[in-house]
């Protein structure tokens, strides 16, 4: 009998020499000292052993139990050594590589275009102010003077509310609810977001406007023209030609559009302006007497000027895009380039 236990030491020994993962050993760890293990298969047998040397035979086989299962311990522990010190060899960090850079965000081009305005605008002591998108018929028509049968009404050209209550259409109603609030000196400026039933590659139904207004006793067309032709020279070059346009709008009086020399073709008539080498830049007047008298100002002594632009349009003629649908689609490889 302890010939068949020095046999089966000689075995284990030999397998456990050839056994190199982790996988093979409990294998073994099985098959020497499971349950059903060939260790155990001994015992299960003691009955074979002589009476007298039982005792024996049996702290041997729990000897060698003991030593196998230690092997096995100590086998598996070099493996789980050996295999951390392999992930970590692979997975070192080279703090010497580049790191990955940090990717910064840019303003969105109207938001540039309207920051450079308000700056420009900022620096003549003109203030911000700003007013609701969904408004009153009152102060986006009424207060204005646009009558109740002015096209500029038309249910093609504004999103009604209700019957009193529309996405205001421009931002000159902050003029009114401004004058309604304050005594002159007035110098505000107004940009916010305007709606229009409209959709083309030069009109989406929301964009953005910026409403200049500024009263005063004494102020005369001549201002105006100052005023903006100051802005529209930092805005576009100090060279920039400019023209002065009679028009008409409904709250000012006389009103007039001005036009800067094409920035695309330089005058020499291209696409951008229609052949005409001027483009219409924005709208303007003396404020109409009617619309001070809706905020109650003396029309004796005040007078005043009032403007107002889309920021869309100032953007594409600066940055040279053709879209204004593409401003909105938040594609990032068209904001990345601003
Ligand atoms: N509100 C006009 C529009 O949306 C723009 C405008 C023109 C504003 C003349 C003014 C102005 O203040 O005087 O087309």
């Amino acid at each position: 009998m302890t010939g068949e236990l020095e046999t089966l030491r000689k075995q284990a020994d030999d397998e456990l020499l050839k056994a190199e993962t982790e996988a093979e050993l409990q294998i073994l760890r099985t098959r020497y000292l499971g349950r059903k293990g060939l260790i155990t298969g001994l015992l299960r047998n003691i009955a074979r052993v002589l009476p007298a040397d039982r005792a024996l035979f049996g702290k041997e086989c729990n000897e060698l139990k003991d030593e196998i299962s230690a092997r096995i311990d100590t086998m598996l522990a070099d493996i789980a050594v050996s295999k951390k010190r392999k992930a970590l060899d692979s997975e070192r960090i080279d703090v010497t590589l580049p790191g990955r850079g940090i990717r910064y965000g840019s303003l969105h081009p109207v938001t540039q275009v309207r920051e450079e305005i308000c700056g420009i605008f900022a620096g003549l002591g003109f203030s911000i102010v700003e007013g609701p998108e969904v408004e009153l018929d009152y102060y986006n028509f009424e207060a204005l003077n646009i009558p109740r049968d002015h096209p500029a009404r038309d249910m093609q050209d504004t999103f009604y509310v209700d019957e009193n209550t529309v996405l205001r259409t421009h931002t000159s109603p902050v003029q009114v609810r401004t004058m309604e609030k304050r005594r002159p000196p007035i110098r505000i400026l107004s940009p916010g977001r305007v709606y229009r039933r409209d959709s083309d590659v030069s009109h989406t139904p929301m964009f953005h406007q910026i409403e200049g207004l500024l009263v005063d006793e004494g102020i005369t067309f001549g201002d105006l023209k100052g005023v903006l032709t100051v802005f529209l020279r930092q805005m576009f070059g100090e060279e920039t030609a400019l023209r002065f346009r009679p028009s008409f709008f409904p709250f000012t009086e006389p009103s007039a559009e001005v036009d800067i020399r094409c920035v695309i073709c330089k005058g020499r008539g291209c696409r951008v302006c229609k052949q005409s080498g001027w483009l219409e830049i924005l709208g303007s007047g003396m404020v109409d007497p009617e619309v001070f008298k809706n905020v109650g100002y003396d029309t004796e002594k005040l007078t005043g000027f009032a403007f107002g632009l889309g920021l869309e349009r100032i953007a594409m003629l600066k940055f040279g895009i053709s879209d204004i649908r593409l401003f909105f689609e938040n594609d990032l490889r068209f904001l990345n380039q601003f």
